[in-house]
């Protein structure tokens, strides 16, 4: 298996981390505060929306009562995480840390003006990583004063459920780099497998066409939403159908990820549905927003076609 490939090329590293920052705090963002301060680190959020923070940390507290009820952590662990968190509008607290994880918005220029703004504020040997689903981790890198202590790490949802990430090294990413990294995505109790540098990676390369195709089979009539979605988890074994994932995850995300494969791979077989564009377009971007495939206003959510 990749981890244990890994696990013959990878030499310890030096570098210790002991505080990690999060830029983002929407869902990824909160899922990796979750796991890295339950695995001890220190954790520093930073958002541009006050509220924004106030809800992660609410969320994060509502999930770690889930697994302190299902006895997975103690009360305790949860209080002492929970404290371990600390957030700010301000992008200087990430002056010290040691790792930062950008988890913003899947736009490249959101992400660029980011680094611009961070890099000047941290410690010269601080780890920049970020959760990108598909961007050039070499491209994201070069644009930074770190492009060595740069790299992938991809996080899925819910972070603290899901046992992988992809560890995605740039031209560039220093080997000492990966190595910390690497060390700290399995403090996180996670596996890893590494992905070479090319558009979606190796998760989002595969899930996110299968996604759109399960949008184009809708946009044809092939089969309604829940006929799609019932078809997929009982004749695929799929923990969700396609469209209820597309929701799960964000419509806006599905399309910035199938937006680059298609521009990334100049290949027509990854153009977006017009369906998911246009679903996008109207603002119904899944479960954030109250309504995608599905309305998720009612008890139950109902397909919205
Ligand atoms: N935080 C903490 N725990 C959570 C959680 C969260 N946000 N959400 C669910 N859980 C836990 C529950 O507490 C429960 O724990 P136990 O097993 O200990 O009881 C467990 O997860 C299952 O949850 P539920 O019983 O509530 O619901 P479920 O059985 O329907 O499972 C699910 C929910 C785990 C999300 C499951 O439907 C699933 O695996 N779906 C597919 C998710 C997936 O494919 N994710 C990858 C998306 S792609 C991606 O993320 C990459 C990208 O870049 C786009």
């Amino acid at each position: 298996m990749d981890s244990r490939k890994d696990e013959i090329r990878v030499s310890k590293s030096d570098y210790e981390i002991k505080t990690i920052g999060v830029i983002g705090a929407g869902q990824m963002g909160r899922g990796i505060a979750h796991v890295a301060s339950l695995a001890g680190y220190e954790v520093k959020v930073f958002d541009i929306s006050e509220d924004q923070l106030k809800e992660a940390i609410s969320g994060i507290d509502k999930n770690m009562a889930r697994q302190v009820s299902k006895e997975r952590i103690t009360a305790e662990a949860k209080d002492v995480a929970i404290d371990r968190i600390k957030t700010s509008t301000a992008l200087d607290i990430m002056a010290d840390v040691d790792l930062v994880i950008e988890a913003a918005t899947e736009k490249e220029d959101v992400k660029r003006k980011i680094f611009d703004d961070v890099c000047p504020i941290l410690k010269k040997d601080a780890i920049l990583c970020s959760n990108t689903s598909s961007i050039s981790i070499t491209r994201l890198g070069a644009g930074t004063d770190r492009p060595e202590r740069f790299m992938g790490l991809h996080f899925m949802n819910p972070v603290p459920v899901m046992k992988l990430v992809e560890l995605i090294r740039g031209i560039a990413t220093g080997e000492d780099t990966f190595s910390a990294v690497r060390e700290v995505a399995v403090r996180l109790g996670k596996q890893t497998v590494s992905s070479e540098d090319f558009p979606a990676f190796i998760v989002n390369r595969i899930l996110i066409p299968m996604i759109n195709e399960g949008i184009y089979t809708l946009y044809e009539g092939v089969g309604s939403v829940s006929a799609i979605d019932t078809a997929m988890k009982l004749g695929a074994n799929h923990p969700m159908g396609p469209l209820e994932l597309a929701d799960f995850i964000g419509l806006d995300t599905c399309l910035s990820i199938m937006t680059v494969l298609y521009e990334g791979l100049a290949d027509s077989k990854y153009r977006p549905c017009p369906l998911l564009v246009k679903y996008v377009e109207a603002g119904w971007l899944g479960r954030k927003t109250g309504k995608g495939f599905y309305d998720y206003s009612g008890d139950e959510p109902f397909p919205t076609r």
